[in-house]
């Protein structure tokens, strides 16, 4: 008989186990201290739906490209071909395969020798500190680095150095203290926008004896003549060890990458745990990200458009008392400061038809949330106004004045190392 809804024997759902006390109590402290007592019930990353006519600043789809013909055909004609899938980890694979010629294709675009393509943003970072780093080697990380690289700090039992954001002098004086080991920079910071001093970095780590990782996942597609992202833009190829980044940005896929030496890349299959304990990305988004290169190369005129786009809402949006915190690419954050200020903040912007992302802790240092806008290249002129208009708006609504950020930005002493200098901004650009 043939077998439909009505008549196949559905198993009974049954309630979840009871947790133990411990985790009662920790999902307890969770619904209490912060849902209820800070959110006042709501949930902070959930709040109004966006319809056709919002803008929409979420997705780091900086290059408006995730539904390109070019990719998506790319991706179909896999799908639909006779072609089956491997599924296991990558480090079996061998010879000639799509996957190792786009990792070669992707790494001769960034002037690196080597690449390794990885399941994702997080792995390629988790991986690879934990296959360079050991309990005997100290990593320095900035202090607003992406969480992926503390966590893989964490996973190799390093001890991880904290350094204040950008502060070239609070690097060094730590790196006297605690000697050669891993620096460990994003070269544009995923919150709040401001570009890594890359030279400066560079001569540090030099100077010390000591590895470089720089993430280039909010620069890569998006910086450089064609996209081959910061390091290669300051021609610093040679003096960065690794650098990674995540394809789930402008290359609009669900991947990871790494840079390296090809002696790097043959001891990496054996000591990364995603690498070895996790399976492979499938035939279709390989060829998808492979399609997406050819976009970036190709198609310049959209991160002239995306740095224009964000140029202008930049200089509109700081002209009305914003504190930007240093931005200089196409991330743009409103520090609102607390997590019941972002919510109102949030609100505010939503019932106007804005919608960017929450971040509070630990995404961001506590009590300094904050809404980000992702900036892309397929924003209108009219849009941006409307962007800015809101922006305008809302102040008295949001209490702009009296954010801890806005009185930083009146000259009131700021926290260690949160503001880029000049300085700093110039030797990144040099
Ligand atoms: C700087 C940075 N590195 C790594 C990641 C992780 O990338 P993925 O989302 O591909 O895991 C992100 C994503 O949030 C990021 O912003």
């Amino acid at each position: 008989m043939k077998s439909n809804a009505s008549n196949l024997n559905l198993p009974h759902v049954f309630p979840s186990a009871k947790e133990p006390n411990f985790l009662e109590r920790r999902i307890n402290r969770h619904y209490r201290d912060r849902v209820q007592e800070l959110w006042g019930g709501r949930n902070l990353l959930h709040g109004m739906k966006p319809d056709a006519d919002s803008v929409q600043l979420m997705s780091n789809d900086y290059l408006a490209i995730s539904t390109h013909p070019d990719i998506r055909n790319s991706q179909s004609e896999v799908l639909l071909s006779e072609g089956g899938c491997m599924l296991m980890s990558a480090v079996f694979l061998h010879g000639d395969s799509p996957q190792q010629r786009f990792e070669q294709r992707l790494a001769n675009f960034m002037g690196a020798e080597r690449g390794i393509l990885c399941q994702s943003g997080w792995c390629a970072n988790t991986g690879l500190i934990q296959s360079i780093a050991d309990a005997q080697t100290p990593v320095y990380i900035d202090m607003l680095a992406h969480m992926s690289l503390w966590e893989g700090a964490h996973s190799a039992r390093a001890e991880a150095v904290m350094f204040h954001h950008n502060d070239l002098n609070h690097l060094e004086r730590q790196l006297l203290k605690h000697g050669p080991g891993v620096i460990v920079v994003d070269s544009v910071y995923s919150t709040n926008g401001s570009l890594c001093p890359l030279q400066g970095i560079v001569n540090l780590a030099e100077a010390h004896g000591c590895v470089l990782v720089v993430d280039e996942s909010h620069s890569l597609g998006t910086h450089g003549n064609h996209g081959e992202g910061l390091v290669s833009y300051l021609g610093l190829e040679d003096r960065v060890h690794f650098r990674t980044a995540s394809l789930a940005k402008a290359f609009s896929g669900r991947a990871g990458f790494i840079t390296c030496s090809e002696r790097f890349g043959n001891y990496f299959a054996f000591e990364s745990n995603p690498a070895i304990f996790s399976s492979t990305l499938l035939p279709h988004e390989i060829e998808g990200l492979n399609a997406t290169l050819t976009v970036i190369q190709t198609e310049g005129w959209r991160r002239e458009k995306l740095h224009a786009n964000a140029e202008y809402l930049r200089f509109h949006i700081s002209a009305l008392g914003y504190n930007l915190n240093g931005s200089e690419s196409q991330i743009i954050s409103l520090e609102s400061g607390t997590e019941r200020q972002t919510i109102k903040l949030k609100d505010a912007l939503e019932s106007r038809g804005i919608f960017g992302s929450a971040f509070f802790a630990p995404a961001t240092p506590k009590n300094r949330a904050i809404i980000r806008f992702s900036v892309n290249s397929s924003l209108t002129e009219s849009e941006l106004d409307r962007i800015v208009r809101v922006c305008a708006d809302i102040r008295n609504e949001v209490d702009l004045e009296n954010w801890p950020s806005t009185r930083r930005n009146r000259g009131a002493k700021s926290p260690a190392g949160l503001l880029v200098s000049a300085e700093h901004k110039e030797a990144a650009l040099a």
